[in-house]
């Protein structure tokens, strides 16, 4: 949610922090711009759009020349997306340049008392009264001498009489070597480079130029000139400053021959899985081993509940984790979408267990949920794709995806990856309780079938092509499953409506019959997901009321299933596998099947209109 780049070193800033823009822009997309410190002033260029259609024009036909600037990209929070909204900010001397990712959440109360001192504002957003109060600040300590430049003194002052949340980046002309850059609850990295650094709210831009980074924790404001970076800390005297290495390329994070980041990540699910799995499967003891969890077998025993919290896509494989955990390990599990479980004072027992799942492990509602539970002194867990990431430094324990960058707002290969690591750790989990040695090798065998059984899936999309052209003019679709796919009928929709915008509900197929049958008529397709497993003749059952509704049924279902055939108006296929892998399976064909829907119906997959990939606000 909001990208922010700056560059400070010999090259021209300009194109790099256009590149930068590009990589992050999956994280905004409303507006974008940028400010760069020319020989004479400050050059700002911004523009309303995806920067395609709006900053790469304004750049037109010569960036702004200079070696330090500042870039962001802008998920809108306060003020529509407009050219006077987008960022960078300036202060009321025109001299300071601000970008920013996060809320502030007080900025009416700085903008009246700022605008009581004569400060008059060009936008309705709360990062220019952000930019005033630091150019305040600024004008006191502009002629004082100090430890810290004047630049880093106002934005420490200012930021002390912010509430909310900040990732940001300041340029100033009277410092034209030095952006300064701070944190809370908004991530933001620095890059170190030869003669040269960074600042940037994400890896991806900065990867192609430099695998060294920083992961700046909250409340750290860092003095960045191309030589040098100091960090302090506005709650601790000392900053803990440590110097990362990436573990991915640029080429990871780039689309290659794939029309769209969707679809090669949906591509890539053969080795997300196997990477989910590799080194985690102990043979011997059939069980599952992690090297991050930080608790002891006593420990782990000891657990008497999880509750997993989650947002969007990572709620659903939440899910999905209820039934492997509970099925494998009798523990009773909860799910909880994260923003409610901080404000509704879940009663938790002493020996309960938060888990987090996020993808970006920056999603403000997720984070603000670990922190809730580890205020009250519970051990919290992390299922986390993005390395150093905010929620996988902050829990005591962790599972990393090793998925790779994934750059689609629409999740998937995070999807499937998190699904495998939760059936590894109800594996884990179940072993040291209940679950015998014949049952969890046989989950195993399964697990390992899975990445060819996926590539199975990919090999032949023609028919899942054929159906979404037949079904891309419907208005209203419903998906449903029981069981382990329940939750996979509320992926499959929220896939279709976040990339075709078709109006989708994923509801339980038995829960049908008590309301949303109401809806069913010959124009309402419904997904059926009707796996062969145990809930299959009652799923079955639930198919034929929809089927005597007229309403039109695509079953994905087992291979080798004759039956289906002749109640379904269209069959999709999937490998035979143990029940509780078929919510990996069935994802595969409602991925691609909303995919291609939305590429029908000429969609923007890669960046669906409202949506931002990483939700930094709550
Ligand atoms: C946003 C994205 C969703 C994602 C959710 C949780 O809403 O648009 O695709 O599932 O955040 O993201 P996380 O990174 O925490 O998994």
């Amino acid at each position: 949610m909001c990208g922010i780049i700056g560059y400070v070193g010999k090259k021209a800033a300009a194109p790099i922090l256009l590149e930068g823009l590009r990589r992050l822009e999956y994280r905004g997309y409303d507006s974008a711009g940028m400010a760069v410190l020319g020989p004479d002033d400050l050059i700002i260029r911004k523009r309303k759009g995806k920067i395609d259609e709006g900053l790469a024009h304004a750049l037109k036909p010569t960036p702004p020349a200079g070696h330090l600037g500042i870039g962001h990209t802008r998920w809108a929070t306060h003020g529509p997306p407009s050219d006077d909204n987008c960022h960078p900010h300036l202060d009321h001397t025109g001299t300071i340049a601000v970008v920013h990712n996060g809320v502030i959440e007080n900025y009416d109360r700085l903008k009246a008392k700022l605008e009581q001192a004569g400060h008059m504002f060009c936008s309705a957003t709360d990062t220019e009264v952000l930019a005033h109060l630091i150019g305040e600040y600024y004008q006191k300590y502009r002629t004082q001498n100090g430890d810290l430049n004047p630049l880093t003194r106002a934005v420490i002052d200012a930021l002390r009489e912010v509430i909310g949340t900040y990732g940001l980046a300041v340029i100033c002309t009277e410092h034209p070597n030095t952006i300064v850059g701070a944190r809370r609850g908004s991530p933001l990295i620095i890059g170190i480079g030869q003669g040269e650094h960074f600042v940037s709210s994400d890896a991806n831009a900065i990867v192609a130029h430099t695998r060294q980074v920083v992961f700046l924790n909250d409340y750290d404001v860092a003095t960045v000139t191309n030589e040098r970076f100091d960090v302090v800390n506005l709650g601790t005297d000392t900053a803990n400053v440590q110097i990362s290495n990436l573990e991915f390329s640029s080429t990871d994070a780039e689309r290659g021959p794939y029309q769209h980041f969707m679809l090669k990540e949906i591509f890539e699910q053969p080795r997300a899985v196997e990477n989910a799995l590799r080194g985690r499967i102990d043979f011997e003891g059939a069980t599952a081993r992690f090297g991050g969890l930080n608790m002891s077998a006593a420990e782990l025993r000891g657990i008497e509940r999880i509750i997993i919290a989650a947002s969007g896509t990572s709620w659903h494989a939440a899910l999905v984790g209820e039934y492997l955990i509970e099925e494998f390990a009798h523990l009773p599990v909860e799910v909880e979408f994260a923003h409610e479980f901080c404000y509704r004072n879940a009663p938790m027992e002493r020996d309960t267990v938060l888990l987090v799942i996020s993808q970006s492990g920056e999603t403000a509602d997720t984070l603000a949920a670990l922190r809730e539970a580890k205020r009250r002194g519970h051990r919290t867990l992390a299922i986390v794709n993005v390395v150093g990431s905010t929620i996988a430094r902050e829990a005591d324990g962790g599972i990393y995806m090793h998925a790779g960058p994934e750059i689609g707002v629409a999740s998937t290969k995070a999807f499937v990856s998190t699904l495998a690591i939760l059936t590894l750790l109800g594996i884990h989990l179940g072993r040291m309780r209940q679950l015998s040695a014949r049952r969890a090798m046989e989950i195993i065998r399964g697990l390992e079938a899975l990445p060819k059984q996926i590539e199975s899936i990919l090999a032949d999309d023609s028919e899942l092509r054929r159906l979404a052209l037949k079904y891309a003019k419907a208005d209203d679709f419903f998906f449903l499953s029981r069981g382990y796919t329940f939750p996979i009928a509320l992926e499959g929709a929220l896939k279709l409506k976040e990339i075709s915008y078709i109006h989708a509900e994923g509801y339980s197929a038995a829960e049908m019959k008590h309301g949303p049958i109401a809806l069913i008529e010959p124009g309402t397709p419904t997904v059926f997901l009707v796996p062969r497993d145990s809930m299959y003749d009652k799923t079955m059952a639930n198919l034929a009321m929809i089927r005597a509704r007229k309403g039109p049924v695509i079953a994905v279902a087992t291979q080798g299933d004759t039956q289906i055939k002749s109640v379904a108006d269209d069959v999709i296929y999937l490998p035979e596998t143990v029940e509780p892998l078929y919510p990996i399976l069935a994802t595969i064909p409602l991925q691609l099947l909303a995919y291609h829907i939305a590429v029908a119906r000429g969609c923007d997959v890669d960046k669906p209109r409202n949506l931002a990939k990483s939700v930094t606000v709550q």
